[in-house]
């Protein structure tokens, strides 16, 4: 498959996602995003790749929905072009291998949606949040408007969703929107660590988890616990529960090999 604005990169069992529309900060356009959506469905096939990595090429990570195909939009197109990149963004929230975004720089509007798709989120001292819509006369539309409040809180999304402001990577790490901040020059690495221990581990166990984790997480404890036992009870019919129980039990170093 060829991409025009995303860059593929493996690294053993990581693939590394760049965003490559440096010129105009890697705005997503309706191709960017028919890419996005390629390229999930390439990865999830791969059987190389266990952990993917999302991140961008120059100063940013991704500074929005790309404004100058929005402009001409009327009421309809509109919807149809916040419900293409809502589908894109919820196959990545779906994407049964474990997504990191590693935020190098601007993550606004649809920028900012895209990251909070992804299972964890790491970001350079350099990144700027946000979601900045209403000072364009629209709203937060790849689900932005559902997921920040997840994260954050209702009073603090709010806040940010109403006022469109700007925040740190400080800031986004004390309202709970990333985990981590690096220095610039130290972000990939990190990523790249973290993303090989969690390719140490049984991969069905972790995809079994993520699945869990997403399908439980709007539901009541009754609902939820209930998918939580069909994953754990899956867990027991693959070769890597009996080899790591076993492993332990012989005080011997575990090989995981399920895919
Ligand atoms: C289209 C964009 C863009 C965007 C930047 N560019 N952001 N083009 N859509 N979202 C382009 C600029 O037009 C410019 O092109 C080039 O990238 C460099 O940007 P500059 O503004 O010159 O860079 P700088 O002065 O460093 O400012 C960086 C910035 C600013 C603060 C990030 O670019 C900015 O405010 N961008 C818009 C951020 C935003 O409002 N995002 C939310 C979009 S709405 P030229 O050709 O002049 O060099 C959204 C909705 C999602 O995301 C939901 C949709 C359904």
């Amino acid at each position: 498959m060829n991409f025009k604005f995303l860059e593929l990169k493996k690294e053993e069992s990581i693939a590394i996602v760049s965003f490559n529309r440096e010129k105009a900060l890697n705005a997503l356009n309706s191709a960017m995003l028919d890419e996005i959506s390629d390229m999930t469905k390439l990865l999830k096939n791969d059987e190389e790749v266990n952990v993917v990595i999302f991140t961008g090429k120059g100063k940013a990570f991704i500074a929005g929905a790309d404004i100058s195909e929005m402009e001409k939009l009327n009421s309809f197109e509109g919807m149809a072009f916040g419900k293409k990149g809502s589908e894109v963004f919820t196959m990545i929230e779906n994407l049964e291998k474990p997504t990191i975004a590693a935020i190098n720089g601007y993550a606004l509007g649809g920028g900012c949606e895209f990251a909070m798709a992804c299972d964890i989120r790491l970001a350079s001292s350099k990144a700027k949040f946000g979601q900045p819509e209403v000072g364009l006369g629209i709203i937060p539309g790849f689900s932005g408007t559902q997921r920040l409040p997840k994260l954050v809180g209702l009073a603090k999304a709010k806040e940010l969703i109403f006022t469109g402001d700007i925040i740190s990577s400080e800031e986004a790490k004390s309202i709970g929107l990333i985990t981590y901040i690096y220095e610039a020059d130290e972000l990939m690495e990190n990523a790249k660590t973290l993303a090989k221990k969690i390719s140490k581990n049984a991969q069905l166990a972790v995809r079994n988890a993520k699945r869990s984790i997403n399908e439980g997480f709007n539901k009541d404890m009754v609902s939820a616990s209930s998918i939580e036992a069909t994953y754990f009870g899956m867990c027991f019919s693959s070769e890597d529960q009996k080899n790591g129980m076993k492993a332990f039990l012989n005080k011997e170093k575990v090989k995981f090999i399920t895919k």
